[in-house]
């Protein structure tokens, strides 16, 4: 375990890293908002396999939440980032303060990402992905690595980061790695921390329900209806769990589909008391 060096500034960040790329070391970025968890740690182990120098962004971003959603209370602990950090290897954390990204407070300039962000968690959290596109470009411009790591437990935060860096030209790498789940599948979110023990108990009917909908899937079923149908009649019965959207889309578009043949991917977000879960499940190409 080798301490890793925090920076507050993207001037000394910059500087520090300036060195490092001279050297011709490969430099990965690993974004996050911080409360890290096993799902982080696969991604910062993942960035350590394949680059020499390994830097984990810790930053709440405000523009990506919507008014009344969760960021005052979005949980934040920097000690346990850092050993976390420190336990998987990574040589720095940027973890800026919020007038170091937007001095001037909402910025003038913002990367929003048509198409790829309007259905699914676009339809309810308008601004949403703007915010991430917007934020997430920004880190790229001040770390500027040649990989940088996102979750496919975020699938569609992943495809609109995909689109982006495709169509801005973005000289970088974008690595998807696999979801992490607790052993009894619930995927590993840091907002699993405002379940009360009850509804943490009812969480893994989320990814029972979805393994529900590709099993139909894989046993022959086409009907991007039906799959989507046994993934709610699978939800229904859990208290306290509202279904906002189950969709079944196209694993690279995201378009929705009527049938399934290529590769799709079953998405939902469930509110389970206050809180809203994301998750979702690949269906593999019909051979
Ligand atoms: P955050 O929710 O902290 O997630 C940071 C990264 O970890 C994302 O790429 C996310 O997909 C990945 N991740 C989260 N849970 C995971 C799990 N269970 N398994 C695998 N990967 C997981 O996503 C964000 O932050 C922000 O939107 C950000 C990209 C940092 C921009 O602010």
């Amino acid at each position: 375990m080798s301490p890793a060096t925090v920076f507050e500034r993207i001037g000394a960040l910059r500087s520090w890293l300036e060195a490092h790329r001279v050297a011709g070391r490969r430099i990965g970025l690993v974004p996050t908002m911080g409360y890290l968890h096993a799902g982080h740690a696969s991604l910062i182990r993942r960035a350590r396999q394949e680059c020499d120098i390994v830097v984990v962004s810790v930053f709440v971003n405000p523009t990506q939440f919507g008014p009344g959603e969760d960021y005052d209370r979005y949980p934040r602990d920097l000690e346990h980032d850092q050993a976390l950090c420190e336990a998987e290897g990574a040589d720095a954390i940027f973890a800026p303060p919020v007038v170091e990204m937007y001095p001037t407070g909402a910025p003038c300039t913002r990367v929003t990402v048509a198409r790829v962000s309007e259905g699914l968690c676009g339809r309810s959290r308008p601004h949403h992905f703007a915010g991430v596109a917007t934020v997430v470009t920004k880190l790229l411009n001040i770390v500027q690595p040649h990989r940088a790591y996102f979750g496919e437990k975020d699938y569609q935060q992943l495809a609109v980061i995909r689109t982006m860096v495709a169509d801005l030209n973005l000289p970088v790498d974008i690595v998807g790695c696999p979801t992490v789940r607790e052993s009894d599948g619930l995927a590993m979110s840091s907002r699993n921390s405002y379940l009360s023990p009850e509804l943490r108990a009812r969480a893994p009917a989320i990814y029972r329900a979805l393994c529900a909908g590709r099993d139909a899937a894989q046993a022959g079923e086409r009907s991007a209806g039906a799959i989507a149908a046994r993934v709610k009649a699978a939800l229904e019965p859990v208290p306290d769990a509202a279904v906002e959207y189950v969709e079944v889309v196209d694993a690279e578009s995201l378009a929705p589909l009527q049938e399934v043949g290529g590769g799709a991917v079953i998405a939902v977000a469930v509110r389970l008391g206050g809180t809203r879960l994301i998750d979702n499940i690949a269906i593999k190409p019909v051979p």
